[in-house]
């Protein structure tokens, strides 16, 4: 059994509460006075009422706090073209070296256990679904032929297209922040492990929102932020590791109701998240009402069509993989450390 525990945030926790913000800076983004969540108190650079707008739409510039990368944390793939060539690689061993570190088959029903995949009619899409891992968990419960799994990387759903499992299923390429679906198509939005790539995840979200029907659930299962100073440093080089609240702030802002997380875990790591985890959460929220999410924002973090100047593609590329390294050996560290570790104690 993989590890699992629930964390459902107070009702004010993530709220955004718009009538405690005060206006900061020309970008039209709001600082609220600082946050107690999960016992960490933090500011949060949250949206504003528009004055202007008939239906009050929450408004926010190119996203939250975790969009932007500081110099500290440049986040080397966070970026769609290194993410793009990143799986171009990795998708050749995908199946074989990150699962089973990372993301095992316990781990995954566990993450999904909260979508409530209760009917084999169910209308279902998966996001970032890349080599149909966490697809075969939802063809467990639901029709191939109701479910989409869409990627931005045709070298992952290559992978995908070779399992039986999944004939039946819709496969096809698109981009998590700009679902090429109508508003209020499907029950059930799912993504995993995909988040952490997009330059703008509260974009992702919002549009999770859109193409969900009245009464649906999304459900996002992705890494969480590490404690431990040099886990956090590759993982900061890397790519985006949000932390708890920040997921729960995206889901609020986005529109969604009774927002849950869920805790994840490989069984070796025995509980321990201060090496942060590629899989380390499953995040719900239900979708209310009918249409777009209530949230407005400016324009997209990353313009895909845009040059990217060649040099600075590649060292993102380059230093971001090395960086990706490390978590390659942090599975390994955990499981020999449970090996060793008599059983009952802390690791
Ligand atoms: C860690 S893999 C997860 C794959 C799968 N969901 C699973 O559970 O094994 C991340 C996937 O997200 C995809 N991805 C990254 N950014 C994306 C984007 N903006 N839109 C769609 N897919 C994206 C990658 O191509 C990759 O296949």
């Amino acid at each position: 059994m993989a590890m699992a525990s629930t964390y459902a945030p107070g009702g004010g926790a993530g709220a955004l509460a718009p009538g405690r913000a005060r206006v900061r800076g020309p970008v039209g983004l709001v600082s609220l006075g600082p946050t107690r969540l999960g016992g960490l108190p933090r500011p949060l650079a949250l949206a504003r009422r528009s004055p202007v707008a008939a239906g009050a739409r929450l408004r926010c510039a190119a996203s939250s706090s975790s969009a932007a990368r500081p110099v500290t944390a440049p986040r080397f793939i966070q970026h769609k073209k290194e993410a793009f060539w990143f799986y171009r690689f990795l998708s050749i061993v995908y199946d074989h070296v990150i699962n089973p570190g990372h993301w095992t088959e316990d781990m995954r029903d566990d993450a999904l256990e909260p979508a409530d995949l209760y009917s084999r009619y169910l209308k279902v899409v998966d996001v970032g679904g890349g080599t149909g891992f966490t697809t075969l968990g939802i063809v467990k419960h639901v029709n191939p032929e109701n479910v989409t799994l869409l990627d931005q990387s045709p070298h992952q759903l290559e992978k995908a297209r070779q399992k039986e499992a999944l004939k039946g299923v819709t496969i096809m390429e698109g981009d998590a922040e700009d679902l090429p679906f109508p508003t209020d198509t499907f029950d059930r939005y799912i993504s995993a492990g995909s988040i952490e790539y997009w330059p703008d995840p509260q974009r992702g979200i919002k549009e999770a929102y859109r193409v969900l029907r009245m009464g649906g659930t999304a459900c996002v299962i992705g890494p969480v932020y590490p404690t431990f100073w040099l886990s956090r440093f590759f993982a900061d080089m890397w790519m985006l590791f949000p932390k708890e609240e920040e997921y729960i702030e995206w889901f609020k802002k986005a529109g969604f109701k009774d927002v849950k997380l869920k805790r994840i875990g490989p069984k070796w790591y025995r509980g321990v998240r201060r090496h942060g985890l590629i899989m380390g959460c499953s995040v719900t929220g239900v979708k209310r009402e009918r249409g777009d999410s209530p949230l407005e924002l400016g324009p997209k973090a990353e313009d895909v069509s845009k040059p990217v100047n060649p040099i600075t593609f590649l060292f993102r590329f380059l230093m971001g993989t090395i960086c990706a390294a490390y978590y390659v050996l942090v599975p390994i560290y955990m499981w020999i450390k449970d090996q060793i570790v008599p059983k009952g104690m802390p690791i």
